[in-house]
């Protein structure tokens, strides 16, 4: 672990009570959650009033602590969930639903390099260095000086300083991937334009390797796959979106909440596969014509699929 910071969160669970400089999360009566740094002789204000650090400081997890306007509060650990979603954040952050996608989506697991742009809030760098372990690397690009910032802040934190598995790169992944001193397993992206880094990605991934891009937008995802499929070095490209509906259970009240986060992004990976020349897959057979009036791509390139391009042919379905 190079540059400690303070000390990282316990893991909730741990058998041992609470300390200053340790955070919590405090949860009121109405379930809202507040992320806090216990300092001796700090204090907590709500709307339920006055907490003292001191009086949380020696607790063990889950103790019910009164306010002086005799609330009960209830102090736990944080988990990563809890921690991510109320963390000082630069640019939005990938929501816990969609890191759990993404670590299985593209088969992030321990000793695993992955490379990841951008690193925005470092959200989903903790997730990827949880899945990817001690024996994994992580290396994470982030152009803006200011977002890099809130990047190291907020692992550091969690982690209690920054993992020796994890280096953050100032600067723009399409110059980096050009650069990289190893081959990576996985190739991680959220950010605005991946298309831009499909060429990059083939030339960096070695054949089977994953690339995933996270994205909010339709035409996003139609860009992302065609130049995929375009550049002929991938194959496998899949689109996936993760809805989690949260439900209510008291009594016989059983049912969805009233609120979800009903949209945050898709998810496309494809694999990296040998150009068809070098011994790869066919290109897919695809809908190339897409309706009256509509021109989908070079109309006067035949469509992918077609045998025409196809020196080695189709194989038979
Ligand atoms: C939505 S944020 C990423 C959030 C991050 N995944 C998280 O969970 O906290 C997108 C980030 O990508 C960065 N970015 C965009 N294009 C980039 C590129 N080509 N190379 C490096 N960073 C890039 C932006 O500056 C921005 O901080």
């Amino acid at each position: 672990m190079s540059s400690p910071t303070a000390a990282a969160p316990l893991l909730p669970g741990t058998d041992a009570p609470l300390a200053a400089g340790e955070l919590v999360v405090l949860i009121d009566r109405r379930r809202r959650r507040y992320l806090v740094e216990l300092t001796e002789g700090g204090e907590w204000h709500s709307h339920a009033g006055l907490l003292t650090h001191d009086a949380l400081i020696g607790c063990l997890e889950g103790t019910a602590v009164r306010t002086n306007r005799n609330m009960e509060i209830v102090v736990l650990r944080p988990t990563r969930e809890d921690y991510v979603l109320k963390m000082k954040r630069g640019a939005q952050v990938v929501y816990p639903k969609d890191q759990a996608a993404i670590v299985a989506a593209a088969d992030v697991r321990p000793g695993c390099t992955v490379v990841e742009a951008g690193a925005g809030s470092g959200a989903l760098t903790l997730a990827l260095l949880a899945a990817v372990g001690p024996t994994g690397r992580v290396v994470s690009f982030e152009r803006r000086d200011d977002h890099a910032a809130h990047a190291r802040r907020n692992v550091a934190r969690f982690l209690g300083g920054e993992p020796d598995n994890w280096q953050l790169v100032d600067g723009d992944l399409v110059d980096g991937l050009g650069q990289l001193e190893e081959r990576p397993h996985r190739l991680v992206l959220d950010l605005l334009e991946p298309w831009l880094l499909v060429p990059g990605a083939a030339q960096a991934l070695p054949a089977g390797a994953i690339v995933l891009a996270y994205m909010p937008t339709v035409p996003q995802v139609m860009r992302f796959s065609e130049a995929l499929w375009d550049d002929g070095r991938f194959t496998d490209v899949r689109t996936t979106e993760t809805l989690v509906r949260p439900w209510d259970v008291d009594g016989l009240a059983v049912r969805p909440a009233h609120r979800m986060v009903a949209h945050t992004a898709f998810l496309t990976t494809a694999r990296r596969v040998p150009a068809r020349d070098e011994g790869g897959p066919p290109p897919p057979r695809r809908k190339a014509d897409v309706g009256p009036g509509v021109v989908w791509g070079d109309a006067t390139a035949p469509a992918a699929g077609d045998a025409g391009d196809d020196p080695v042919g189709d194989p038979v379905d």
